[in-house]
């Protein structure tokens, strides 16, 4: 298998599903729609709605109930990037290579085209009932969603990570900041691709265990890349962590140690994933690759 063609066409692919269910810019409302749109369309990796689709497919999905969750996963995740970059977040002027959505919009906007996008994306999932007769995996997948943007996901991670700037932070706490704010959302997308292919309760709980790995070692590889990366490369700022003084997997434990990390977590994902009695050789050559991103 030729990777990289391999990734191309399913990057393409959820592009495709993507744009198809962006909201429309028209009416009195439309500087935010546009807002919105700016941030979805500048190009991001996809990678969770990949992992989303790789999932279902692993469990033998081949509806098409599935698109409507791979945009709105999207767009809950561009939220989360939005609001992250906000002046009273991370405070970054750049992202997906270009300049943030508040410094083209102005605040008011990046403010209310990220909540916009949160609300927008349960619009767009709430169509998958209309692609399927498969109702309660519908709801399951729905509810997975929520549970994990939420309070008990990304957004509760989020604001442990902001109140603690420049603070010392346990263990104990740097782990639940990045079991939420990033791993969350990638057992969001693998859980509910898995509850909409049709997985079984124990099957959920290995893509839930493989998934909190993928994510935090795909946390620490951006952390890493922070420090080790350009701006051009990256699409966004570098230092960004130490500018705001974080305490990170990389300031706490070193480089080194830091990619020991994101070798062994993914090497550990990757062996849940073949503890399960189907195999999607993709998905895990992905998550091989993701241990030497460079974006
Ligand atoms: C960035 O996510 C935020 C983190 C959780 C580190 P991505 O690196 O997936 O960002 P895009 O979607 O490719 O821009
Ligand atoms: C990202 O953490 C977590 C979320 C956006 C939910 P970072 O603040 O490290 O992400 P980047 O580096 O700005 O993408
Ligand atoms: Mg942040
Ligand atoms: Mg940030
Ligand atoms: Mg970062």
């Amino acid at each position: 298998m030729n990777f990289q063609n391999e990734l191309k066409k399913r990057t393409n692919e959820a592009e495709e599903v993507i744009r198809k269910y962006l909201p429309k810019e028209e009416g009195f409302s439309r500087n935010m729609v546009q807002a919105m749109n700016y941030s979805m369309l500048a190009g991001g990796k996809r990678l969770r709605p990949i992992l989303m689709k790789e999932t279902y497919e692993l469990f033998g999905g081949e509806g098409r109930e599935i698109e409507p969750f791979m945009a709105g996963m999207e767009m809950i995740h561009t939220h989360s990037l939005i609001h992250d970059d906000l002046p009273a977040i991370d405070n970054d002027d750049y992202r997906r290579g270009r300049l943030t959505t508040h410094k083209v919009y102005g605040e008011a906007m990046g403010i209310l085209s990220g909540a916009a996008l949160l609300n927008y994306a349960y619009e767009v999932m709430f169509c998958a009932f209309s692609l399927t007769d498969k109702k309660e995996q519908v709801i399951h997948g729905l509810r997975i969603m929520s549970d994990k943007t939420g309070i008990y996901g990304m957004l509760g991670g989020q604001s442990v990570d902001v109140e603690n700037d420049g603070k010392p932070l346990t263990r104990e706490m740097l782990d639940y900041i990045y079991e939420n704010k990033t791993s969350a959302l990638i057992e969001a997308a693998m859980m509910t691709g898995a509850v909409l292919g049709g997985a079984d309760e124990k099957e959920v709980e290995i893509v839930r265990k493989a998934a909190g790995k993928i994510g935090l070692a795909f946390q620490i590889q951006d952390d890493i890349l922070d420090v080790t990366s350009t701006k051009e490369e990256l699409g966004k700022p570098v230092h960004s962590d130490e500018r705001n003084n974080k305490v990170t997997y990389v300031s706490l434990f070193g480089i080194d140690e830091a990619v020991r990390q994101v070798r062994q977590l993914s090497q550990e994902a990757i062996g849940l994933l073949e503890s399960l009695s189907k195999k999607n050789e993709f998905l895990c050559m992905l998550i091989q690759e993701l241990v030497s991103r460079r974006k």
